[in-house]
C-alpha cells in the first residue's frame, strides 16, 4: 500500500487505525465512490471489515454494479460485511404517493434525503459506538473545518456517544486519485465520464473542466447548504474533536 501524506495531521491510514484498533463497534460508509481508497487501506489494517452503504433506491446502476465489485474484489483479503440500507417502506410509499418521485426539484432535497438516507443512517448507527466516513475539506464549502475525529453531534444520544472517523479529511482529490492509480484499487466508471462527487442519479450530475466537484450535487440548490442530513453538522460546525480511545 502506498500513501501519499499532504499536511503534517495524522495520515488517513494512522486515523483508520484509530477507528478500528480502538472501536470494536465500527462501522465504516462507503458511498460508492471514491471512497474505496478507504476500503482498500482497511483491508492492510484488519481481518475483518464491517461497511454499509444507503441504497436510497435512486443510486445509479453503475454505482450498484460497482459497490457489488468492491465486495466481491476484497472478499479475498478481508471479511467484508457489505450491508445495504433501505428505506423504511411506509413513509416512502407516503412521500412518493404525496408528492411523486422528484419533489427534491420543488422543495429541496431534506425530506426525500431524510427518508432514503438519514432515518436508515440513523437506526445502522445504533448498533455502533463509531464510524467512519470519506469526507475531504476540499469537497464543499461546507466541509472546509472538517476534523479527523469528531464526536458526531448529530446521531449520538443521551445514553450514547458517537464517534465520526473522517481519514481523508486532509487529503485533496488529487491525493484520493494517486492512492487508486499507485494501488490499483478499482473505481466506479462514472468518474470517467466527467462524475467527481457521486450521489443519487437524479440529483447528480457531471461537471464541466475547471467547474468544482459540489456543483454536480443539488445543483437547483443554494451552494452553501449542500448537504444532505448525514453530515448536517458540518453546517453548523465546532470541530468537536476528541482523543480518547476506546469503544
Ligand atoms: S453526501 O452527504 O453529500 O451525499 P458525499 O457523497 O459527499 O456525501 O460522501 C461523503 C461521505 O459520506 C462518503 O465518503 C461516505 O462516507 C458517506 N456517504 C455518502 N453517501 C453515502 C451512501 N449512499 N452510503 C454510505 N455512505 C455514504
Ligand atoms: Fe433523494 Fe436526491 Fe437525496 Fe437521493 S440525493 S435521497 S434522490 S433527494
Amino acid at each position: 500500500m502506498s500513501e501519499q501524506i499532504s499536511s503534517s495531521e495524522p495520515s488517513p491510514v494512522a486515523v483508520l487505525k484509530d477507528a478500528l484498533h480502538n472501536f470494536e463497534k465500527v462501522a465504516l460508509s462507503f458511498s460508492g465512490a471514491e471512497d474505496v481508497v478507504l476500503i482498500d487501506m482497511a483491508s492492510h489494517l484488519v481481518e475483518k471489515l464491517s461497511v454499509f452503504s444507503l441504497d436510497t433506491g435512486r443510486l445509479h446502476p453503475e454505482t450498484l454494479r460497482f459497490i457489488d465489485r468492491v465486495r466481491q474484489h476484497y472478499a479475498t483479503s478481508l471479511e467484508l460485511t457489505l450491508d445495504l440500507l433501505v428505506p423504511e417502506p411506509v413513509a416512502l410509499e407516503k412521500l412518493v404517493r404525496e408528492k411523486g418521485l422528484f419533489s427534491f426539484y420543488e422543495d429541496g432535497h431534506e425530506e426525500c434525503c431524510h427518508i432514503r438516507k438519514v432515518a436508515p443512517l440513523r437506526r445502522h448507527l445504533t448498533g455502533f459506538d463509531a464510524w467512519i466516513t470519506g469526507q475531504r475539506r476540499d469537497q464543499s464549502p461546507s466541509r472546509t473545518q472538517v476534523p479527523q475525529r469528531q464526536i458526531d453531534a448529530g446521531f449520538s444520544t443521551a445514553r450514547r456517544q458517537l464517534v465520526k472517523f473522517n481519514p481523508l479529511a486532509a487529503w485533496k482529490s488529487a491525493d484520493v486519485w494517486d492512492y487508486i492509480r499507485d494501488n490499483d484499487v478499482p473505481y466506479n466508471e462514472l468518474h470517467d465520464r466527467g462524475f467527481i462527487s457521486i450521489g443519487c442519479e437524479p440529483c447528480t450530475r457531471a461537471v464541466r473542466p475547471n467547474e468544482h466537484e459540489r456543483a454536480g450535487r443539488w445543483w437547483w440548490e443554494e451552494s452553501t447548504h449542500l448537504e444532505c442530513g448525514i453530515h448536517l453538522m458540518n453546517l453548523d460546525q465546532e470541530p468537536d474533536q476528541t482523543n480518547d480511545s476506546g469503544g
